[in-house]
């Protein structure tokens, strides 16, 4: 789809031209899963595939969306003095949210205005669609009613619309890999503090590919919920013994010290994962920087199965995928990306196995699984951008 394309669609659908269009990618998580909302680190980084959104200012206070991958819903339409949740407006919320709680925030929308949305993410994925479509919508906002909010606040914002709108308690990885994403490096970012560093991902004969399960992810949001208060379960009684605000401040060793504070093996498991794959993430860093991949890869493998016997967010599609590519010859690691519960896994993979890594792990996985998986070579892109005058999208 280019710019012409969405250009013609938009007039379509508004019986007009549109004035300004941006984008906002999706994102992969290399390595620190499920550690962002226990103040840990995460390495995520964001991609090519993303959200765009085409958008003209209206006369009136309406604002009507359209988005080319949900046609079946139509135009969705409500005013800015009506921005509560509303079930029926579906996917809409996400953008709606955002409305709402730049509003709330004392931020003017002074009149309404058109969008048409297009995301070329592969759906249900995990690779973050929802936070795309709310960093898209914030920078966009942004811009129309030239609010000048800071990129880290608008970040803010799209979590506490997962959080407070959309009801999945969510961490703030995936709005900041999008809103503060950088084309060719991963982001290293302490969810404790929000300090953040960009690291260089030179992977020369290597190539990152994201390996989709195509498994609805069914109960993930209930789930993800659930791991969630296991965890803060975990830290209130971490609590009682140590001074601290979050199993991410939790050293290895005093975890494994005072791990028998926890009286179900269930929440020892769940803490063991956010305190070790804290940790794994910081050495991955330095691995990285060392230019050691085969330690990168190492790592990634050992987060996977922290996830899978742990953690407990796997699921046997994952695992398969998983399982095949560590087989295959030229993979330096392979892992779940995300949240899990199905959605995509991510593997390193030299550039001349590429054809015959896909193919397969492609055959093994449909094998086992009855139906077949998606393989994608992944690009490291730019974050939320305004892309009105950029000639290729
Ligand atoms: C989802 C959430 C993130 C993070 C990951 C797991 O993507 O939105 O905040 O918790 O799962 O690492």
């Amino acid at each position: 789809m280019n710019k012409e394309q969405l250009g013609q669609e938009f007039h379509k659908q508004f019986h007009c031209d549109f004035e300004c269009i941006f984008f906002a990618p999706g994102r992969i998580n290399l390595i620190g899963e499920h550690t962002d909302y226990n103040g840990g680190h995460v390495f995520p980084c964001s991609i090519t595939y993303g959200t765009y959104a085409l958008t003209r200012r209206r006369q009136d206070n309406f604002v009507k969306l359209y988005s080319m991958n949900f046609p079946q819903k139509g135009k969705i339409e409500f005013d800015l003095d009506s921005l509560e949740y509303d079930e029926k407006h579906d996917w809409a919320n996400y953008p709606k949210g955002m409305l709402s709680f730049i509003k709330e925030k004392g931020y003017e929308l002074s009149r309404g205005f058109d969008v048409l949305f297009y995301g070329n993410i592969p759906n249900g994925a995990g690779l973050s669609s929802s936070a795309s479509i709310e960093m898209v919508t914030a920078i966009l906002i942004d811009h129309l009613f030239r609010l000048n909010i800071p990129r880290i606040e608008l970040v803010k914002i799209g979590q506490r619309v997962e959080n407070d709108f959309i009801g999945v308690k969510s961490g703030i990885m995936d709005q900041f890999a999008i809103g503060m994403g950088k084309k060719e490096f991963g982001i290293l970012l302490d969810c404790q503090t929000l300090n953040y560093e960009y690291a260089p991902i030179e992977l020369k004969e290597h190539r990152i590919i994201i390996m989709n399960t195509n498994k609805r992810r069914e109960l993930a949001n209930s789930k993800y919920n659930e791991r969630r208060s296991e965890c803060e379960e975990a830290l209130a009684h971490f609590k009682k013994v140590l001074p601290i605000r979050s199993l991410g401040e939790l050293t290895v060793d005093q975890f494994d010290y005072y791990q028998h504070v926890l009286k179900s093996n269930t929440l020892k498991n769940r803490a063991r994962h956010a305190v070790y794959e804290n940790h794994r993430t910081l050495k991955a860093l330095q691995a990285l920087k060392g230019k050691d991949l085969k330690t990168f890869g190492q790592l990634m493998s050992e987060s996977h199965l922290s996830l899978k016997h742990d953690y407990e967010v796997t699921g046997k599609e994952l695992d398969a995928l998983v399982e095949a590519a560590w087989l295959q010859d030229g993979v330096v690691g392979a892992r779940m990306t995300g949240a899990g519960f199905g959605g995509c896994a991510i593997a390193i993979v030299e550039v001349e196995n590429v054809s015959s890594f896909i193919e397969r792990v492609g055959e093994k996985y449909e094998k086992e699984i009855g139906y077949s998986a998606e393989f994608y070579v992944a690009s490291i892109g730019d974050g939320a951008r305004d892309i009105t005058n950029e000639v290729r999208v």
